[in-house]
């Protein structure tokens, strides 16, 4: 490779690795109030770093939650202009017990680096500086037009990104985004995710008796909230799979038939994503699909928690007053947020059990989206990663979803290249997740020579 750019990263890279530790050290976790001034800390600390290696009109944006960063760099007049995306919020780190070592001390381990955020997402937006770092150093200018776009809320459905680009400042005015948070489909293939799901993460709450019980006293007369939402979620998806809100299933857009002939020959093995990935007896889900299609092209709901009543050790006979669950649904194109919300607390209102009351409520949301394909972008990318992976890049969607994704498109226009550095077997959202250290180098290289690419 002749760029001196990335001759410029290989040589940086011990100093951008420890760089990245400096940054994961930072317990940014966006659903936990506690932890409000180490997201702006994270902020702050991203945005002195954009500023250091020559971005311009570099700032913090206030939202309701946590702060954007947004920075700059518009000096090639007639190139196009990228808007790099990113979140540099984090996931809560529970079970903690579970950690081989702890989550906000990084720590390399068999070429991973293993911390919470290193690969979803601080390892990927470190990548991102990194590249326009390496940029700016050997060659003094960038290839293209940059602005860059952090948020501090992505693992919390991403309010005030949504806000600030539904109101379509000036400032994103772009061609295309480059997010990397996304995965490769297997170590070593290149891969640009081209679709997500949507999704509405809701809580169910049913309230029963005015005061919490004694369960011999009342049991028998008095309604037990559990029951009654064991009862509701029963009712909410079938043995197969099959999700029993009415009207849910309507107006969903099947995958096309290239799309699906291209994953069948995607190198998936279910026995070993089975094993090495879900580690449980069988797969589950809806017959007649294949684990791709389940994952990544159908709707699901899950249950993630059901908190209240008594938990502690031991034993307390208790009949509780309310019980909550968190209940979040994936969507698929040709669903919406407020439909598919609609429907769900219709459904759960109309089979609440005697004597309880339900109330759904929307923690948050995202659309799905779907990406084109034909563009100089996609084409550029591909090159890319070609020269740098030495493979043909495949295409694949993700079951996860990024909620800003869709609203690029929508808001601005913008089409996104996914262009993500995970691998399945990264632990994001889990204890001992980790990035493979080869992929944050070759991240940084494919970054670099996108980018080149896409400005030539
Ligand atoms: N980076 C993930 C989404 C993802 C994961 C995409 C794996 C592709 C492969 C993102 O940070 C995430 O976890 N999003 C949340 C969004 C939600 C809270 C609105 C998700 O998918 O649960
Ligand atoms: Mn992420
Ligand atoms: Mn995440």
């Amino acid at each position: 490779m002749s760029s001196p750019a990335v001759a410029y990263a290989r040589k940086n890279h011990p100093r951008f690795l420890s760089e990245l530790k400096e940054l994961l050290r930072v317990q940014s976790i966006s659903t936990l109030p506690e932890h409000k001034a180490d997201c702006r800390r994270a902020a702050e600390m991203l945005a002195a770093e954009l500023k250091r290696i020559g971005m311009e009109n570099v700032r913090l944006i206030e939202t309701e939650g946590n702060p954007l960063v947004y920075a700059d760099w518009l000096h090639t007049a007639g190139k196009p202009t990228v808007l790099c995306y990113g979140h540099y919020d984090v996931q809560p780190t529970d079970p903690d017990e579970e950690w081989l070592t702890p989550p906000f001390e990084p720590t390399e381990r068999d070429g991973n680096l293993y911390a919470r955020g290193s690969a979803d997402d601080k390892g990927q937006v470190w990548a991102h500086v990194k590249a326009l770092e390496s940029l700016l150093a050997a060659g003094g200018a960038l290839p293209l037009n940059v602005r860059v776009l952090l948020e501090g809320d992505e693992e919390v459905g991403g309010e005030g990104i949504a806000r600030f680009v539904a109101s379509k400042p000036a400032e994103l005015k772009s061609d295309f985004a480059l997010v990397s948070d996304t995965e490769l489909f297997a170590p070593g293939l290149p891969t640009l995710c081209v679709g997500l799901r949507g999704m509405i993460y809701t809580e169910l709450e049913v309230r029963g008796a005015k005061t919490d019980l004694h369960s011999g006293m009342y049991g028998g007369a008095a309604p037990n909230p559990f029951f009654a939402l064991v009862e509701i979620l029963a009712k909410l998806k079938d043995e197969n799979g099959h999700i029993l809100i009415p009207g849910f299933y309507d107006g969903i857009i099947p995958p096309s038939p290239e799309e699906l002939a291209a994953w069948k020959s995607l190198p998936f093995d279910e026995e070993h994503y089975r094993i090495t990935e879900v580690g449980s007896r069988e797969l589950v889900g809806e017959a007649g699909y294949s684990v791709l299609e389940r994952t990544w092209a159908r709707p699901t709901l899950e249950v993630h928690g059901m908190p209240g009543g008594f938990t502690g050790a031991g034993a307390k006979t208790v009949i509780p007053a309310k019980a909550l669950a968190k209940v979040s649904m994936r969507l698929v194109p040709g669903m919406t947020t407020a439909k598919a919300f609609a429907l769900y607390k219709g459904y759960v209102e109309k089979i609440v059990p005697a004597g309880v009351e339900v109330e759904a409520r929307l923690i948050h949301s995202g659309e799905p989206c779907l990406i084109p394909v034909n563009n100089p972008y996609i084409q550029a990318a591909t090159r890319a990663l070609r020269e740098v992976w030495g493979k043909e890049t495949v295409f694949i969607r993700s079951g996860g979803s990024i909620p800003i994704v869709g609203d690029f498109d929508r808001h601005l226009g913008v089409p996104s290249v996914m262009m993500g550095f995970g691998l399945p077997d990264d632990n994001i959202h889990a204890p001992n997740e980790k990035f493979h250290l080869k992929n944050f180098e070759l991240g940084i290289e494919s970054l670099i020579r996108f980018l080149e690419e896409a400005g030539r």
